[in-house]
């Protein structure tokens, strides 16, 4: 198969609609991409139908042949990671932009960026904000904006062009743009306002009419709310955020959104309404007594408005606002689910005109003492939707919709009957052997959905502020079987691209790297969640540590991870603790902070994102946190290792003596805490001196990095014997030392091989928990051990991957046997069949299977490694990264003992490829002798099996003997 027709056949399981337009959308813009002058043209008459694919492919191929395909072309133009941010209230955001070329080692040279207060201005190439001029420079990626100084909602318009290796410049890129928010706390008029009554339970609906004497020419809304907010202006909803403002540090931090709200406003009289739900602001989030963070809900909106004749109208909330709490959602809760009385609707209440009735003045509050900050991440949306699989009637009257797949949303519900029918909407994600629905596992959290409705044929619902992990929907009370389409389930998450597709020759592997990435659907909720069903759905920072790199494979997740940052970085301990959870709803002073490998993602993720994203900023922001972090464990551990001050030891949680099975071994798989906690201070120290090299801050990177060895040499004189055992003899406690570097260089192959050794003695199972099972899988292949890694992750016995796809399941499970054909479910109490940790297996599959990986040497994909791994049986892999570079991809198949690997190397990136093969000279790069083709140099390889070539950017096909394995 052909890189080109990939995009069109890797999507093939579930009903992933907007995947798959997705996945064309892409092919089609692949196909575009060489011939752009033609593409307005070509895109008309494809929306038009004059113009059939195939006619299309002629058409492109054609071109190509003619020598139309431009050498240098500048496209993905991005601001602070986002297409076209608005009210940002960043001072000097980051751009960066893609490059395609058909030439193998292009590479920019320079780079010039206009940026234009009008869109005219940009057309005239006036940038009249910043204009770099030619900047001789290779930077693609995070140029810090330094024009004009930016002010409170200014709209900026920008384009690039960038020179080529040859000297020639690229013509200009197509336009993109950004606004700017309400920079200054002065600039907000509005005041916050909540209903007089402040009542907690039914959402509060509020209104305020007004007129408007002349066209709109523009209107913005910066708009936001305590609890969760949903906007309409005259009777119509504004954009398609859901469950906004998401999760924060509410009492440090309050995100508002940035709506062009022109098209809704007209002259004469206007609506503004809004509804504002409990969400995660109040009511029970998890353990926590009484309201997370405050009683009622809140709402702030300023709307300013542009006249045609040029004066300015600003409407705000504040006296003059009405509210009720009479609205139809009469309770919502994130773990609750939503009742919903469509007999309260009143059609009138988000429309000008009369009054409904019963509303009351609003009350004024004082500002709350948060900042207001701009939503830096992609908001939570409908990503998909899924139509049920089958209808079952296991009680009479009561039906059970599947979906298929387990997955993160709601459903949007038709029905029809008389006026008070209450149908009930209960949600799970697995059913009782009598097909009845499985709830046990959901403790606390009912996630059930009841519609009231009003008796007028056939009404439509959906539930507002709630969501739900399901794969079962069971729904009663409308008294006749419903039809298989009375319900859809949207799929809702925060809505970060897509970034990376995979596929290979084994199904098994196939499925579990879906179920990987629905998991991380599921879990994606603004925050970084463990689970999206039960009365938890935290930030649990361990289980995103463990699961980072995987999740940055799967999306672009830099916006995401530098809000959630923020969120850490808020929630920290004044004693210098990061919180075992973030957000934080409780007083990280006072508890749940400072665990072991749970508080050090405050430490390792913020590196990943530099390591994935080059985003200095972000370790620059976030240094001064992680540095206070390491020097706390410091402080109370002069002997350093690290035996006070742990908090919770939830160690390597869920580790093999969790398991509690017939002839499995009750103990030997939990490393002892000690062991564990200190290979995470020394990995961590470590971190933070390279983040202080990073940052060219050469006194601490010496005395981090200072530390991080005085760490290992107490860590190895404690607990590392001189034959390499290390204390506790755990499989885990190799995969940490070895993970983390932590050993001299003489010990690796004798802890690499009491790690095979532990491996044996379960009988060719892991007993690790979630923060080892992928270390020990990236270390068994690191140290030469791949047959074991590949056997482990093909493993379809006990405890296994394979256990829990042949037992049904279509995400990652929190347990290898969360449930058991025959013998049924786990302890209901801790049971998820949405969590990510163990998935974090995935970043295994992306390293070694598709053989894609960052490179510290050059962060951001300036350089990167292809590395993929032959392994029995496997007969082929494709995948490809849109990494911030660019599309990287890498394709491999094993054809009559001849290894065949095509990749593709953006421009203005070299990798380093590791072509296996036992024969090194016999290595091709297409017809030529590889270490002779052009943009490769051969390197001294240091992996046995593998020839090592530096490439330039382009296009590569290498073909080397490989032994058959
Ligand atoms: C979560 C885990 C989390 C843990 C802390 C659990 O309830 O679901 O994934 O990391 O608590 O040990």
């Amino acid at each position: 198969m052909s890189f080109t027709d990939w995009s069109v056949t890797w999507t093939t399981s579930n009903a992933e609609v907007n995947s798959r337009e997705k996945a064309q959308e892409a092919q089609r813009i692949r196909l575009f991409a060489p011939f752009a002058p033609l593409r307005g043209y070509l895109d008309c008459a494809l929306s038009s139908g004059l113009l059939c694919k195939a006619t299309f492919s002629l058409l492109a191929a054609t071109a190509l042949l003619a020598g139309n395909a431009p050498a240098l072309e500048v496209t993905g133009l991005r601001c602070e990671y986002l297409d076209a941010p608005r009210g940002m209230d960043v001072a000097q955001p980051r751009l960066s932009w893609q490059i395609r070329s058909g030439r193998r080692g292009e590479r920019q040279t320079a780079y010039q960026v206009l940026v234009a207060s009008t869109e005219t201005r940009l057309r005239n190439n006036q940038g009249d904000l910043w204009d770099t001029g030619p900047v001789a420079s290779d930077q693609s990626i995070q140029v810090a904006y330094g024009g004009r100084a930016l002010v409170s909602r200014m709209r900026c318009h920008w384009k690039v062009r960038v020179w080529g290796r040859n000297g020639a410049a690229s013509s200009w890129s197509a336009p993109a743009s950004w606004t700017m928010g309400l920079l200054a706390p002065d600039d907000w008029q509005a005041k916050w306002i909540a209903d007089a009554a402040q009542a907690p339970k039914p959402a509060v609906l509020f209104r305020k009419t007004f007129e408007l004497d002349s066209r709109v020419e523009r209107a913005t809304a910066y708009v936001t709310g305590l609890g969760l907010y949903e906007l309409r202006i005259n009777g119509r909803r504004v954009g398609e955020n859901l469950l906004a403002p998401e999760w924060t540090s509410y009492s440090n931090r309050v995100q508002y959104q940035t709506c062009d709200v022109t098209g809704l406003l007209q002259r004469g009289a206007n609506a503004l309404a809004a509804v504002v739900g409990q969400g995660w602001f109040m009511g029970r989030l998890m353990g926590i007594a009484g309201d997370a963070y405050g009683a009622f809900p809140r709402f702030l909106l300023q709307l300013e408005v542009e006249l045609a004749d040029g004066r300015r109208q600003l409407i705000v909330t504040g006296p003059g606002w009405q509210s009720t709490t009479e609205g139809p959602i009469r309770a919502a809760g994130i773990y609750d689910g939503e009742t919903y009385d469509a007999r309260l609707e009143n059609a009138r209440w988000d429309t000008p005109g009369l009054e409904p009735p019963g509303w009351k003045p609003v009350r004024v509050l004082e500002p709350p003492p948060a900042r207001l900050v701009w939503q830096r991440n992609e908001p939570i949306r409908v990503t998909g939707e899924l139509k049920p699989v089958s209808l079952a009637e296991p009680k009479p009257g009561v039906y059970v919709f599947d979906f298929g797949q387990n997955m993160v949303g709601w459903c949007r519900l038709k029905a029809s009957g008389a006026a008070g029918t209450t149908v009930t909407l209960r949600h799970a994600e697995m059913t009782n052997e009598d097909g009845t629905l499985y709830t046990a596992n959901l403790r606390g959290a009912p996630q059930v959905d009841r519609f009231i409705l009003r008796g007028a044929g056939e009404e439509t619902f959906e539930p507002h502020f709630t969501y739900h992990g399901f794969r079962y929907v069971e729904l009663t009370g409308q008294g006749r079987r419903p039809r298989l389409d009375s319900l859809v389930a949207k799929v809702i998450h925060s809505a970060a691209p897509e970034a990376g597709r995979f596929e290979c020759s084994d199904p098994a592997i196939n499925q579990l790297m879906r179920n990987i990435l629905w998991t991380q659907r599921a879990n994606l909720m603004g925050c970084p969640t463990d689970c999206p069903q039960r009365d938890e759905r935290f930030g649990w920072m361990g289980d995103i540590q463990a699961f980072s790199q995987t999740a940055i494979f799967n999306m672009n997740l830099a916006a995401f991870l530098a809000k959630w940052l923020q969120d850490v970085r808020d929630d920290q301990a004044a004693d210098g603790r990061f919180p075992d959870y973030a957000p934080h709803p409780g007083d990280p002073n006072a508890g749940a902070s400072g665990a072991p490998a749970w508080a050090d993602a405050g430490v390792i993720v913020p590196w990943r994102v530099y390591q994935n994203y080059a985003d200095t900023r972000l370790l620059a922001d976030h240094f001064d946190a992680a540095r206070r972090w390491i020097d706390y464990i410091r402080r109370l551990n002069p002997e350093l290792i690290w035996a006070k001050g742990r908090g919770n030891d939830y160690n390597d949680w869920l580790n093999g003596d969790w398991i509690k099975q017939k002839d499995w071994p009750p103990k030997g798989g939990s490393v002892p805490n000690e062991v564990f906690a200190t290979s995470f201070f020394a990995h961590s120290a470590e971190l933070v001196g390279r983040m202080a090299e990073v940052l060219g801050r050469k006194d601490e990177a010496l005395r981090y990095r200072g530390l991080a060895e005085k760490i290992r040499t107490a860590f190895n004189e404690k607990f590392v014997t001189p034959d390499g055992r290390i204390q506790g003899d755990t499989q885990a406690g190799y995969a940490l030392a070895l993970d983390f570097d932590l050993l001299p260089p003489e010990l690796r192959p004798k802890a690499a091989l009491r790690l095979v050794e532990g491996i044996r003695n379960y009988h060719g199972h892991l007993s690790t928990g979630i923060q080892t099972t992928h270390r020990a899988m990236f270390e068994l292949t690191r140290c030469g051990y791949n047959d074991t890694a590949w056997q482990l992750l093909t493993n379809r016995t006990f405890p296994s991957w394979g256990y829990m796809l042949d037992n049904g399941a279509t995400t990652i499970w929190e347990r290898w046997d969360g449930y058991v054909k025959g013998r049924g479910f786990q302890d209901p109490g801790m049971n998820s069949f949405n969590h990510w940790a163990f998935g974090a297996v995935g970043e295994w599959v992306w390293r070694n299977i598709a053989g894609i990986n960052p490179d510290d040497a050059g962060p951001g994909y300036k350089h990167f490694v292809i590395h993929p791994r032959v392994c029995p049986g496997l007969a082929w892999a494709r995948a490809s990264y849109d990494s911030i570079h660019g599309p990287i991809s890498s394709e491999w198949r094993i054809e009559r003992g001849t290894f065949k690997l095509n990749i593709r190397v953006p421009p203005n990136t070299t990798a380093s490829v590791f072509v296996p093969t036992a024969e090194p000279d016999a290595v091709t790069e297409g017809r030529t002798q590889a270490a002779n083709a052009p943009g490769i140099e051969l390197r001294r390889s240091t992996e046995p099996g593998a020839a090592h070539y530096e490439v330039q950017s382009g296009r590569y096909s290498f073909s080397a003997p490989v032994p058959s394995l």
